[in-house]
C-alpha cells in the first residue's frame, strides 16, 4: 500500500478543509439570522436595531485591527457564548451559548447539546475573523 500515506493525507486534508468551509458557511447564515440585526449585514455595528440600543453596537470588522493585527479568536468566543462572564462592556449583548443550548433538539442529552453550542459559537467566530479588513 504505498498510496495509503498519500491517500491518507487528502483524505485527511479534504476534510480538513470541508469542515472549515462548512464552518464558514454555517457562520454567515447563523450571523445572518442572530447578529446582523444588531451588528448589521456589514457587521459595521449598522443594524436596524442598532439605534435602539443604550450602548453603541461594535463594528465587527475591526477586531483585529484594534488587538495589533492579531484576530482575538478566544476573547470573541467568550464575549459570544456570554457564560463565562467575559463580555464586551454592558450586557446588551444577548447570552448565545445558553440560547443555542436551549435550541438544541430534544433528545441530544446535556454533552451533545453544549458541542451543538460550542460548534454554532466556533463558526460564528470562524465567520467573523473572515470579514476582518486589514
Ligand atoms: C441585541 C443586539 C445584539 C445582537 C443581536 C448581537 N449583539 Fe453582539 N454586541 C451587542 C452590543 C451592544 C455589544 C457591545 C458590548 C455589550 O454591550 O455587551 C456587542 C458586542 C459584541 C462583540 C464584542 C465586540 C468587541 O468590540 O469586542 C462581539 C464579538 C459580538 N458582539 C458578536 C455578536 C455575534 C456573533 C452575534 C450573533 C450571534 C451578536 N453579537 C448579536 C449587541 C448585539
Amino acid at each position: 500500500m504505498r498510496f495509503a500515506p498519500i491517500l491518507t493525507s487528502a483524505i485527511l486534508f479534504g476534510s480538513i478543509f470541508a469542515t472549515n468551509v462548512i464552518a464558514l458557511e454555517s457562520g454567515e447564515a447563523l450571523y445572518n439570522d442572530a447578529c446582523a440585526t444588531c451588528h448589521g449585514a456589514a457587521g459595521m455595528g449598522e443594524g436596524p436595531l442598532a439605534e435602539y440600543m443604550t450602548v453603541d453596537v461594535p463594528n465587527l470588522t475591526q477586531l483585529s485591527v484594534r488587538n495589533d493585527g492579531v484576530f482575538p479568536m478566544l476573547a470573541v468566543i467568550q464575549t459570544i457564548d456570554g457564560r463565562t462572564g467575559i463580555r464586551g462592556h454592558g450586557s446588551e449583548m444577548p447570552v448565545w451559548g445558553r440560547q443555542f443550548k436551549a435550541e438544541t433538539l430534544a433528545g441530544s442529552g446535556i454533552y451533545g447539546s453544549e458541542v451543538y453550542a460550542r460548534g454554532k459559537v466556533l463558526s460564528l467566530a470562524y465567520y467573523l475573523e473572515s470579514i476582518q479588513e486589514e
